[in-house]
C-alpha cells in the first residue's frame, strides 16, 4: 500500500478477496487499512459481518442477480464493476440513491499464464471489449443516478513478468479520460524452489510508469493484489496417513484435490516438507497425494523428503491464496480450519467442517425421511 503511495499518492489498494474469502482475513485487510474487492453477495455477507466498511468494498463479476445488486446498494457499498449491458438495464430498474461505477473493460491483452487464469484476452468472458465501452459508458453517463467514474481491467493471475501489466494500462488509457483507473491485480509468486517471480516493487514499477506515460496526472489509480498478498503467507499442514511402496513411493495425506483444486486447475507445482523431520537427509522422492478419487489428485509429481511414516507432518507451502476458497466437500471432505500465526502466536479464526456442517443443508432429505 505505501509502495503504491509513495509513487502514485492518489491510490488505493483493494485486496481481491476471492483469494482468501475468510472474516478473519477481511479484518486483517480493514485493520492494515486496505479495501476489499468482492466477487458476489456470499463475500459480500463475509466482508460485511468482519465490520469491513461499506465505504471500501467494490463488486465485482460478470453474472450479478438482481438480488446480489440489491444487497450491495442497500449496503452502501462503494463502486460496483459494471460488466456488461445487461447489469447496466439491472441497475436502472434498482438504483434509488446515486451510485458510483467502474466498468470492466477488455484490454486485449492475453497474459502469459495458465488458460484458466487469464482474463483479458478479446474472448475473455469478463467485461466488455473496448469497442462497446463507450455506448455503455453513454448510457452510465446519462443516468442521473449513475455517477461514471472510470474503468477497470484485470488481464489475469499468477503473470511471472511485469512487461504485460504495463501494456494493459497503455491500452485502456484509449477508452478515454476519467477519474479513476482500477488496473486489477495478478502478480504472480514463485512457488517453487526454480521459479522466479518479480518482486513487488518491479511490479509497481511498471504500473506506475505506465500510469505516468498514459493516464492523466491527476487519475485515482487502484490495483487489486490477491495471490501476492496471501499466498506465501499461507501453508497447509497434512498427516501422512497412507506410506505406499509400489514401485514408486506414494505418500497420502488427509486432504487433497479437495483443499488444493489449484493443481488439478492448473497444474502448477508446489513444494512440500515433511516438516517434523526436516533435518534428516531427503533421500526418498515420492508422489505426494490426497485421499480424493481421483488419480488427479497429485498433490506434488516428485517430493523429495527423508523417508515418510505414517503420522508425520507434511507442509505444503505458499497456499495461502485460492486453497481454501476452492475447498470443497468431494468425497465429503470437509473444509479445513484457517489458524493465523504472528510472532509465535497462534489464533484460529475459521474452525473445521464439522460432520453436522456438512449434513445441514441436506435437512429437507432427512425430516422427508422421518415422515
Ligand atoms: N481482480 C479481479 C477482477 C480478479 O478476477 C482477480 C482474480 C484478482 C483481482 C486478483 O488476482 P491475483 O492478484 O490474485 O492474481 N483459481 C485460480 C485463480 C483465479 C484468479 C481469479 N481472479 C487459481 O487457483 O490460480
Amino acid at each position: 500500500m505505501d509502495g503504491l503511495r509513495t509513487r502514485w499518492p492518489n491510490s488505493e489498494v483493494l485486496f481481491a478477496s476471492k483469494s482468501l474469502p475468510a472474516v478473519g482475513m477481511y479484518r486483517l485487510a480493514q485493520d492494515e487499512g486496505l479495501s476489499v474487492d468482492i466477487a458476489g453477495g456470499g463475500e459480500l455477507r463475509l466482508a460485511l459481518a468482519a465490520g469491513v466498511d461499506p465505504g471500501r468494498i467494490h463488486f465485482h463479476g460478470n453474472a450479478k442477480t438482481d438480488a446480489e445488486l440489491r444487497m450491495a446498494l442497500d449496503a452502501g457499498i462503494d463502486t460496483i464493476i459494471v460488466d456488461n449491458d445487461d447489469e447496466i438495464d439491472r441497475l436502472e430498474r434498482l438504483l434509488e440513491r446515486p451510485q458510483k461505477l467502474l466498468l470492466r473493460v477488455i484490454p486485449g491483452v492475453d497474459a502469459k499464464t495458465h488458460a484458466s487464469q487469464a482474463t483479458g484476452g478479446a474472448n475473455s468472458k469478463f467485461g466488455l471489449p473496448i469497442d462497446q465501452a463507450e455506448r455503455a459508458i453513454a448510457r452510465m453517463r446519462s443516468h442521473r443516478l449513475m455517477r461514471f467514474d472510470g474503468v477497470h481491467l484485470h488481464i489475469g493471475s499468477q503473470i511471472l513478468g511485469t512487461g504485460q501489466f504495463a501494456e494493459a494500462v497503455e491500452k485502456i488509457s484509449a477508452v478515454g479520460t476519467f477519474p479513476t483507473y482500477d488496473v486489477g491485480g495478478g502478480l504472480g509468486v514463485a512457488y517453487t524452489y526454480d521459479e522466479q517471480a518479480p518482486g513487488v516493487d518491479d511490479y509497481l514499477d511498471a504500473i506506475v510508469d505506465a500510469a505516468r506515460a498514459n493516464l492523466p496526472a491527476d487519475a485515482r489509480l487502484l490495483i487489486e493484489p490477491g495471490r501476492s498478498m496471501v499466498a506465501r503467507a499461507g501453508i497447509t499442514l497434512y498427516r501422512a496417513t497412507t506410506v505406499k511402496r509400489t514401485g514408486r513411493t506414494f505418500v497420502a495425506v488427509d486432504g487433497g484435490l479437495a483443499d488444493q483444486m489449484d493443481i488439478a486447475l492448473t497444474q502448477q507445482r508446489y513444494e512440500a516438507i515433511l516438516a517434523d523431520r526436516l533435518l534428516e537427509p531427503w533421500t526418498e522422492t515420492v508422489q505426494l497425494v490426497g485421499r480424493q478419487c481421483e488419480s488427479g489428485d497429485l498433490l506434488v509429481d516428485g517430493a523429495a523428503m527423508p523417508p515418510a511414516r505414517i503420522g508425520d507432518l507434511v507442509a505444503m507451502a505458499a497456499t495461502g491464496a485460492y486453497a481454501y476458497t476452492m475447498s470443497n466437500n468431494y468425497n465429503g471432505a470437509l473444509k479445513p480450519a484457517i489458524v493465523f500465526v504472528a510472532d509465535g502466536e497462534a489464533r484460529l479464526v475459521t474452525r473445521r467442517e464439522t460432520y453436522d456442517d456438512l449434513l445441514a443443508t441436506h435437512a429437507p432429505a432427512m425430516a422427508a425421511a422421518l415422515v
